[in-house]
C-alpha cells in the first residue's frame, strides 16, 4: 500500500470510495464542493493499494479567528477507507503520510472532527488544551481535535472558522433529530 497525491485520474474512483465508506452520498457532495471552493488547495491524497484507490483524505483551508490576525488553518475532512479495506492500517498510514507532507506548509495547524478514540495515536489532541474553539456548539468537545504544525506559535488561540462549504452542505457538528423545531 502507498500514499501519494490524488491525481484528476483519481477523482472519479475517490467520490465512489468516499461514498462508500461514509454509506452514502452526501460527504462525496461535499468533497465535490470543496473542490470547486476558494478552499481548496490541493491537498487531496489516496492510498493506492495493487494499482487501486482504496483510501482517502482531503485537507482544505479554515480560518482560526485569533486575537491578533486571521490565520489560515487546515481542516481534515473527509477521510475514508473503502469498506472491504477498512481496519487493516489504511486510514493511519493515509493521514501519517499525509501530515508528513504538510510539514512544510505554512499553516500551523489541522483541525478536524471525529473520533476521540482514534485520531489520538495519530497524534490530535482536543483543541481545548491548546486555546482553541470549535466553530458550532453541535460539535462535542472531544470530537474537535487538532494538530500542531511546525509553523505553530502558542499566540495562535481563538475559534475555528470553517468556510462556507461546510455549512451549505450541513456538515458541521452533530444534529439532534429529536429536538422541537424551534428548540
Ligand atoms: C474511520 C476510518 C477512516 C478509519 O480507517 P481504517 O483504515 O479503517 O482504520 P485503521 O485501520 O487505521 O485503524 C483501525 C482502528 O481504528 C479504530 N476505528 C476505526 N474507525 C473508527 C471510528 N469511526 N471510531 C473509532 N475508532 C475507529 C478501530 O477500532 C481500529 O482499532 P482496532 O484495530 O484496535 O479495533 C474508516 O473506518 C472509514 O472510512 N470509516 C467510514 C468513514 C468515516 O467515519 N470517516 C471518518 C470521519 S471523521
Amino acid at each position: 500500500m502507498r500514499v501519494r497525491a490524488e491525481s484528476g485520474a483519481d477523482v472519479p474512483t475517490t467520490r465512489e470510495v468516499v461514498a462508500a465508506a461514509f454509506g452514502e452520498e452526501p460527504v462525496a457532495d461535499l468533497l465535490d464542493a470543496l473542490r470547486e471552493s476558494d478552499a481548496w488547495r490541493h491537498l487531496s491524497f489516496v492510498a493506492e493499494e495493487n494499482g487501486e484507490v482504496v483510501g482517502h483524505v482531503s485537507f482544505t483551508r479554515g480560518w482560526l479567528d485569533a486575537p491578533q490576525r486571521l490565520v489560515e488553518v487546515l481542516v481534515l475532512s473527509p477521510l475514508s477507507v473503502r469498506p472491504d479495506m477498512q481496519r487493516s492500517g489504511v486510514g493511519a498510514a493515509l493521514v501519517r503520510a499525509s501530515l508528513e507532507q504538510l510539514e512544510v506548509r505554512d499553516e500551523p495547524l489541522v483541525f478536524l472532527e471525529g473520533s476521540p478514540a482514534y485520531y489520538p495515536r495519530l497524534g490530535f489532541v482536543p483543541g481545548a488544551t491548546l486555546g482553541l474553539t470549535a466553530p458550532s456548539t453541535r460539535i462535542p468537545a472531544p470530537a474537535f481535535q487538532v494538530m500542531t504544525l511546525p509553523t505553530y506559535e502558542p499566540w495562535m488561540r481563538g475559534a475555528l472558522v470553517y468556510p462556507d462549504v461546510f455549512w451549505r452542505h450541513d456538515a458541521v457538528g452533530l444534529r439532534d433529530p429529536s429536538a422541537a423545531p424551534h428548540d
